[in-house]
C-alpha cells in the first residue's frame, strides 16, 4: 500500500467510517476480516444441524413452522456472510473447501448435541442469546459489507433469542417432568454458551489488533460478562437455575461475578475433539455432495442465458 493509501485508510478508522471493498486496505485487516467473516458464515450454516435434528419430531405444528423459519433464517445468514467475504476477493469455493478440510472453524458450540425439544428452546435463548451479544457491536464494525450484513442478521437474531425464551417459559409452565427437561438442558449449555465469546482477554492474540481497526468493538470478556448480566434475571424469570455455584451479583461493579469455564474442553473442542465434530463435518460434506447437480445446473442455465441474452 502506497503512504497515501495507507493514511487514507487509517483516517477512515479514525472516524469511524466504513471501509468498502474497493478502498485500500492493508493485506493484514484483509485477512483478519476473511477469517472473522468466514468463521461466522461457518457458524451459521453448521448452526443448522442441531435444531435440524429435530425439525421432524416437532411437538405441535406451530413449533415446527418456527423452528423451520429459525432454521431456514440461519442459512439466509450464512448467504449474507459468504457474500460479504467474496467482496475480499476470496471465492465461495475456496470457503466451502476451507470449512470442509478443517482450514476455517465454525464456533464451538455447534459441536454439542441436541438430546430433547429443550435444546430447542435453551439454544434460541442462550445460543442466539450469546450470538446477539456479538453481534450487536458488529453492526458499527469497519467494514461496510460486513457490518450491513450484520444490521439485518441481528433483527432476526431478536426473533430467535424471543421464540426460544417462550418455549422454555412455556414448558416451565407445564408438568414436573417438563421442568426437568428445561433444567437438564440448561445444564448442559450453560458453560459452552459462556465459552462462545472466546478465549479470556489473555489468551486471544488477535484481540488488540481487530479493535484497533474497529473490527471489534469489545474484548471476549467484555461481551461476557454482558451476556451474563442480561440472561440471569431472565433465568430467575424462567425459573432455572444457572449451573455456577459461584454466579453472585456483585454491588461494588453492578454486574454479577461469575465462575470460569473449563477452557481445556473449550481448546479440546476447538481442535476436533468435541461430541459431534466428525459428525457435522461429515453431514456437511454429504449435502454438498448431493447437491452438486444443483451447482451444475445453475451453471449451466447461466450459461445458457448467456448466450441467449
Ligand atoms: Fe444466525
Ligand atoms: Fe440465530
Amino acid at each position: 500500500m502506497s503512504d497515501v493509501a495507507d493514511r487514507t485508510f487509517e483516517e477512515t478508522i479514525a472516524r469511524h467510517d466504513r471501509i468498502e471493498p474497493r478502498d485500500a486496505m492493508p493485506d493484514d485487516y484483509r485477512h483478519t476480516l476473511i477469517r472473522q467473516i468466514a468463521q461466522h458464515a461457518h457458524s451459521e450454516i453448521i448452526g443448522m444441524q442441531p435444531e435440524g435434528n429435530w425439525i421432524t419430531r416437532a411437538p405441535s405444528l406451530r413449533r415446527k413452522a418456527i423452528l423451520l423459519a429459525k432454521v431456514q433464517d440461519e442459512a439466509g445468514h450464512g448467504l449474507y456472510l459468504y457474500s460479504a467475504a467474496e467482496t475480499l476477493g476470496v471465492s465461495r469455493e475456496e470457503l466451502t473447501r476451507n470449512l470442509l478440510t478443517g482450514a476455517q472453524k465454525y464456533s464451538s458450540i455447534f459441536n454439542y448435541p441436541t438430546l430433547s425439544y429443550a435444546d430447542v428452546g435453551t439454544i434460541g435463548w442462550l445460543v442466539d442469546g450469546a450470538a446477539i451479544c456479538n453481534q450487536v457491536p458488529l453492526c458499527r464494525t469497519s467494514y461496510g459489507p460486513y457490518g450491513r450484513a450484520m444490521i439485518r442478521i441481528c433483527k432476526e437474531e431478536s426473533f430467535h433469542q424471543r421464540q426460544g425464551y417462550e418455549l422454555l417459559a412455556t414448558m416451565m409452565r407445564g408438568t414436573d417432568e417438563q421442568r426437568a427437561m428445561v433444567q437438564e438442558s440448561v445444564d448442559r449449555f450453560w458453560w459452552p454458551s459462556l465459552m462462545m465469546f472466546g478465549p479470556p482477554d489473555g489468551d486471544s492474540p488477535h484481540t488488540a489488533q481487530s479493535m484497533a481497526w474497529g473490527i471489534k468493538r469489545h474484548t471476549n470478556d467484555e461481551l461476557r460478562r454482558w451476556f451474563v448480566d442480561m440472561t440471569v434475571p431472565q433465568a430467575e424469570a424462567l425459573g432455572v437455575t444457572l449451573p455456577d455455584p459461584a454466579l453472585a451479583w456483585n454491588a461494588e461493579r453492578a454486574s454479577y461475578d461469575f465462575g470460569e469455564p473449563d477452557w481445556d474442553e473449550f481448546w479440546a473442542v476447538v481442535k476436533g475433539d468435541g461430541p459431534c465434530n466428525a459428525q457435522r463435518l461429515a453431514h456437511r460434506q454429504q449435502a454438498y455432495d448431493d447437491g452438486a447437480w444443483v451447482r451444475e445446473a445453475a451453471l449451466a442455465f447461466a450459461e445458457k442465458a448467456g448466450d441467449e441474452g
